[in-house]
């Protein structure tokens, strides 16, 4: 596969960025960073480039692609006429990690791209890279995360290559990428309401701010998902989950939740099986477990969004077998985060 490293001499990656730019344009798959998270990139107008995205992730094909844009023209390409709140977001958000869905311009995209829907989500990341190699290959770029479909999403470059190795073109090396989670996806089903449909990188605050006149329609949040999905093994949801056993502990009370992972992790103690944890910096030094790993501080919650992924690799990469790990506030970027955690553990949550 071949790589191209981001953070060279100005000439070599300009060079770099227009080879990446020309595999694009001419049907291949070309993973790059963004702000968010590493994609899987291919020209949305052709169904066979977009067919190549499906097969390389393993990806159901029920589940639309974000397409990606560089410049406002290329939105008019996309999508119909839309709400004025719509303007106001791009505005104040763009480029930026929310995903916006739209009503599609028929044609303008594969409708693999879209799942057969008549809307598309578009986001402009805020990544020069991204925006670079856009631009240069002159496509609109379908990009899920760059990850086998249900594992972590990637944060480096190293990350793609364990999954999709020998399966892609290329990977432009941009380093590890900035929020860490992907993009938030709205919709905006009437002319003053935002509908969250996945939070991320842009906070509800943040949508509140952008438009204060707005309803902002918030997703469920981690908690209320559970219990609706009661643990149950058989039921485990795949998305971004680690190998070993993930189970989330939440409670008001730090030093009780302390308590209880490190005793779940002693009683596992005779069973052989390798233990880990993933906690916040304040408590760090309370847990004995085979492998301890931290989010930061949980004051800083946007630097434990961008440790999430490479954490929950790590675990499989250590052949981790059985993991706890602490849960956070919902506030900010902690819906995101929750979310995310949540899903990893198939629902597993322990409230204390
Ligand atoms: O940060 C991100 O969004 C990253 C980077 C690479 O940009 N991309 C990403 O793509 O996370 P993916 O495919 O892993 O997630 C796309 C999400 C899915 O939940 C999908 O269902 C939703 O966006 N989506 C896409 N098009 C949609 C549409 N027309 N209507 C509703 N949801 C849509
Ligand atoms: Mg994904």
């Amino acid at each position: 596969v071949w790589r191209a490293a981001v953070d060279g001499d100005a000439a070599v990656l300009a060079g770099q960025l227009e080879e990446a730019a020309a595999l694009l344009s001419e049907g291949h798959l070309v993973a790059f960073p963004t702000e968010t998270v590493y994609g899987l990139g291919a020209d949305a107008r052709n169904t066979k480039a977009v067919e190549g995205i499906f097969r390389a992730k393993g990806r159901p094909s029920d589940n639309p692609l974000i397409v990606h844009i560089a410049d406002e023209r290329q939105l008019g390409e996309l999508v119909l006429p839309y709400p004025e709140l719509a303007r106001r977001l791009m505005k104040e958000l763009w480029p930026g990690p929310l995903t916006i869905v739209l009503p599609v311009r028929p044609e303008a995209v594969s409708p693999l791209v879209t799942a057969g829907l008549s809307t598309v989500g578009v986001r402009m990341p805020d990544h020069p890279a991204a925006l670079a190699l856009i631009r240069q290959s002159g496509c609109p770029v379908a990009a899920p995360s760059a990850n086998r479909s249900g594992r972590p999403s990637p944060t480096l470059a190293e990350h793609v290559l364990e999954d999709l190795d020998g399966k892609i073109s290329g990977v432009v090396d941009g380093g590890a990428t900035g929020v860490g989670l992907e993009s938030t996806v709205i919709e905006l089903p009437d002319s003053d309401t935002i509908r969250i449909l996945r939070p991320g990188g842009i906070t509800a605050e943040q949508l509140q701010s952008a438009a204060p006149e707005a309803t902002i329609d918030a997703p469920a949040s981690a908690k209320s998902e559970i219990t609706e999905a009661p643990r149950s093994p058989g039921m485990k949801y795949t998305h971004y989950a680690p190998e070993g056993d993930l189970t989330i502990v939440q409670g008001h009370d730090p030093s009780e939740v302390t308590l209880y992972i490190q005793e779940q992790v002693n009683a596992t103690k005779a069973s052989r099986l390798k233990t880990g944890v993933l906690v916040f910096d304040e408590r760090r030094t309370a847990y004995d477990a085979d492998l301890v790993l931290t989010y930061g501080s949980e004051l800083h919650l946007e630097q434990a969004a961008h440790r999430l992924y490479a954490a929950l690799r790590r675990f499989d990469a250590e052949g981790v077998q059985l993991i706890w790990a602490e849960g956070c506030s919902e506030e900010g970027i902690g819906l995101a985060l929750m979310n995310r955690l949540a899903k990893a553990a198939g629902h597993q949550i322990v409230r204390i």
